[in-house]
């Protein structure tokens, strides 16, 4: 099976300092935009059942709202506890202003 690339919003929508929550294909991502790069991760967090988009952003890091858990939204990597299991990321492109994600 291929992947394939989906639309998932304009990158006008995208914020530097929080994520954007948004359902492609029954999977709720998170989009995020640091230093006008955009990525994609799952949007819940690994460690408990809080949505990353709520949390607080400091770099590539976005820490979570429930119990501070931190991940590299590049990698997908905890960086920092109780959160230990890395989290899905998605490779992205932007095209003609239009933000698409690629999915398995
Ligand atoms: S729910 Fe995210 S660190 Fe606990």
């Amino acid at each position: 099976m291929t992947d394939t690339w989906t639309c998932a919003l304009a990158v006008a929508d995208l914020f530097e300092d929080s994520g954007v929550p948004v359902i492609l294909h029954d999977r709720m991502l998170a989009l995020f935009l640091v230093d006008g790069q955009a990525y994609a991760t799952d949007a819940m967090c690994t460690h408990g059942a809080a949505s990353l988009c709520d949390g607080f952003m400091e770099g590539h890091e976005v820490e979570c709202p429930f119990h501070q858990g931190r991940f590299d939204i590049r990698t997908g990597a905890a960086t920092c506890a109780p959160a230990f299991g890395a989290l899905t990321t998605y490779a992205v492109k932007v095209q003609d202003g239009e933000v698409f994600v690629q999915l398995p």
